[in-house]
């Protein structure tokens, strides 16, 4: 018989799509199955540090979110309770206020809490269930780089943000005779750039799974001349790794510019670059990713009630399943350069610059 009488719920790192989708559930989920009382708590554990910031959600807070980017409850990738920064007499100091979050929660009423947030998150509450919290933790991101689950919420609205846009750009490319790089998120994998490129009919792509030269993306666009193609549409993840001829560029600009620079220098044709930012994080969760979030929410709140702290929500087989935090964080799922979808981009004429 569980002894849950209220709950805690918070955001941290990145926003995505999705967000609110799950803060929705677990209110609704943890109100009409269980009867429990849910508080938000804003700005990931941040909120934790000043409790009086933290506030009931009712029903009536979370109608209407669904359909909403963001977080109703902020978050921060920079809050991390067990190294929180502050400047004391103009200097940096670290502290572990990891006691005062534990004990700001006992405070608050709050039996368990449930943590969506990425990679980072997932670390932070794993040290907090380690010191004694009851915590679940949710994943995130629109990278879809979580080894834990095949799919995390986000992914979906952030790739039809970035193959929209691929196809908006497909027009002034061909009208023009350019060679377009659009460059896309995905910090440390590929997929935002391999699926959105697929989808959207890029020509080149580039992933940090795979290492490009400028001179094959140059041969690249030279080849799809001598079909009589005058228009290259190159996509990019911010997270490539520069070749050794171009880290000398590597000025803190967007590796896009870089590599838009770098094509136009040696193959002297007209080149523009558009880089897609944070508009990949933002807008209306696409149905797929608000099922997924609703889905994520209630088996959050179930793990809670089974009393199965320390693990993750996650999606596996296209099931809703549990992992151990401790075996989900760090492990990241990067594109296999010989995975299926690389190949079947290869079958259909796509260049990886290699
Ligand atoms: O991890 C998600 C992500 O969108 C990455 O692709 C990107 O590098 C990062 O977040 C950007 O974070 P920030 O909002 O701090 O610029």
């Amino acid at each position: 018989m569980s002894t849950i009488r209220c709950i805690g719920v918070c955001t941290g790192g990145g926003d995505a799509p999705g967000l609110n989708a799950v803060i929705r559930a677990v209110v609704k989920s943890a109100f009409l199955k269980y009867g429990w009382k849910v508080i938000g708590i804003p700005d990931g554990f941040d909120g934790l540090i000043w409790p009086e910031r933290s506030h009931e959600l009712t029903l009536k807070d979370v109608s209407g979110i669904l359909p909403r980017g963001g977080t109703i409850l902020g978050t921060t990738n920079r809050g991390d309770p067990f190294h929180y920064k502050t400047i004391e007499d103009g200097h940096e100091v670290v502290r572990d206020i990891s006691d005062q979050v534990l004990a700001n929660a006992a405070k608050l009423g709050i039996d368990a809490i449930i943590s969506i947030g990425g990679d980072g998150s997932m670390k932070i509450g794993l040290d907090l269930y380690r010191a004694g919290m009851n915590l679940v933790g949710v994943p995130k991101t629109i990278d879809n780089d979580l080894s834990a689950t095949e799919v995390t919420f986000g992914f979906d609205t952030a790739l039809h943000t970035a193959t929209d846009a691929i196809d908006k750009i497909h027009t002034t490319a061909e009208s023009h005779h350019r060679v377009m790089v659009v460059e896309v998120m995905g910090r440390d994998a590929g997929w935002i750039a391999l699926e959105a490129g697929i989808a959207g009919g890029a020509h080149i792509i580039l992933i940090p799974e795979i290492p490009f030269s400028i001179e094959s993306l140059c041969a690249h666009v030279a080849l799809r001349e001598s079909y009589g193609k005058r228009f290259t549409i190159v996509v990019v993840a911010e997270g490539i790794h520069l070749p050794p001829e171009m880290r000398h560029m590597s000025r803190g600009m967007p590796v896009g510019n870089l590599v838009g620079d770098a094509i136009a220098l040696m193959s002297r044709r007209e080149v523009r670059v558009s880089v897609l930012g944070h508009i990949q994080r933002g807008g209306s969760p696409s149905p797929y990713d608000r099922i997924l979030a609703t889905r994520f929410g209630v088996a959050a709140v179930d793990l809670i009630a089974a009393g199965q702290f320390g693990k993750m929500v996650c999606l596996q087989q296209e099931c809703i399943r549990a992992v151990d935090i401790a075996d989900a964080v760090g492990l990241l799922k990067t594109v296999n350069p010989a995975g299926e979808l690389v190949r079947t981009a290869r079958a259909i004429g796509i260049g990886f610059g290699d």
